[in-house]
């Protein structure tokens, strides 16, 4: 496959986000209305994708402008350690992709200890009874003491992070266990996976699994698929350890298996009727894009073509029929689904569906 439409794709993507950054500035853009962004406080799960994406291009283009803005971002996602009652599991993918970054290209120690503490924080989700790293405080009336969430999958690499850094294996510890609680109890027979496991937070015993965004408790949410095969993927290469690679084979072999004609995903791949109208969800396979080419990076010589080649056919059909390059919007990528049941952000541009086509087209220019 040729790949000299990524040049293309990365010049426009350049254009876009030095023109957006100006309208967005340091704040936390979640998905699109009539082709604006709405913001989030800074210790929503999504704040992370916007510094992210902000690193991933100032690394291409040195832009001191997009630097700023991304330590901006940091400042204020750090800052939500103080209002830990809002935290949750997603500090992954907040501090990741802020405090991480800004550490890795600014040598910032104070960045690196924001990360250190937050991994203290997810480490302290974990329940050992159930084996699982619990996702969310309580909502309301309802109870999550007991709940696990496949995303929690691309939250571990802080853990094994936090490992490496300090030279002390108890985070990549908990963050095995709970991938291997995963192997378990999340992915089903045919390579599919729930979004939700509930426990008995008292022994551990599993109590079922629930439809969390997907359509049903038996479903499979097209976007839980892409975070369990870039998850599985990512534990692969901090542990070597080849249950994980098989896992996240398995799910991609699902995921490929069940897309449509254009390569981009229907939100959930088991609706009653697979209607052609049915929303689809470009995040999902911007996701699972990166998760493929992750892939692709730790397998030989056959497999790594044909990972690289699934990645890059879904790379290249977003390009080409879902990007948005006009003027006067802020997403990169249409027809997102964020929470279809809940009617958020449905056939909407989503700040993580972004920044995953970014850095998975990014992979594919640097290989
Ligand atoms: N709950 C994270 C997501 O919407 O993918």
């Amino acid at each position: 496959m040729e790949y000299a439409w990524v040049e293309k794709a990365w010049e426009k993507i350049v254009v876009k986000i030095e023109k957006t950054s100006q309208s967005i500035g340091a704040a936390f853009p979640n998905g699109t209305e009539n082709g604006r962004f709405v913001t989030t406080p800074a210790h929503d799960w999504v704040a992370g994708f916007w510094p992210g994406l902000l690193w991933l291009v100032y690394g291409e283009t040195k832009n001191e402008r997009l630097k700023a803005l991304a330590v901006a971002c940091e400042a204020q996602i750090s800052h939500t350690l103080w209002e830990y009652d809002h935290l949750h599991h997603d500090v992954g993918f907040m501090f990741e992709l802020s405090s991480i970054k800004q550490y890795e290209f600014l040598a910032d120690d104070a960045a690196k200890r924001h990360a250190l503490i937050t991994a203290n924080l997810l480490a302290g989700r974990f329940n050992p009874v159930g084996s699982f790293i619990r996702a969310w405080p309580n909502w309301g009336d309802e109870d999550h003491s007991g709940w696990a969430i496949i995303d929690c999958m691309m939250n571990l690499p802080l853990l094994y992070w936090a490992s490496n850094v300090i030279a002390d294996p108890r985070y990549r510890h908990i963050a095995e266990l709970h991938a291997d609680m995963v192997l378990k109890e999340f992915i089903q027979e045919d390579g599919s996976v729930h979004h939700i496991v509930a426990f008995d937070p008292e022994t551990g015993a599993r109590l079922g699994a629930l439809p969390g965004q997907g359509y049903a408790s038996d479903s499979a949410w097209s976007r839980g698929a892409a975070w369990a095969i870039y998850g599985f993927a990512l534990s692969y290469k901090y542990t070597g350890k080849d249950k994980y690679l098989a896992a996240a084979k398995r799910v991609a072999q699902f995921f490929l298996d069940h897309l449509p004609a254009d390569k981009v995903p229907y939100w959930d791949f088991r609706l009653p009727e697979q209607s052609h109208d049915a929303p689809r969800d470009s995040a999902a396979a911007a996701i699972a894009a990166s998760g493929l080419l992750e892939i692709a990076s730790v397998v030989e010589h056959d497999e790594e073509l044909f990972y690289k080649r699934a990645a890059a056919e879904i790379l290249l059909s977003l390009f080409h029929n879902y990007a948005d390059w006009k003027d006067d919007s802020e997403g990169l990528l249409l027809h997102g689904t964020g929470y279809f049941m809940k009617e958020i952000f449905v056939d909407a541009s989503l700040i993580y569906g972004d920044y995953y086509f970014v850095e998975a087209l990014l992979k594919l220019k640097c290989q």
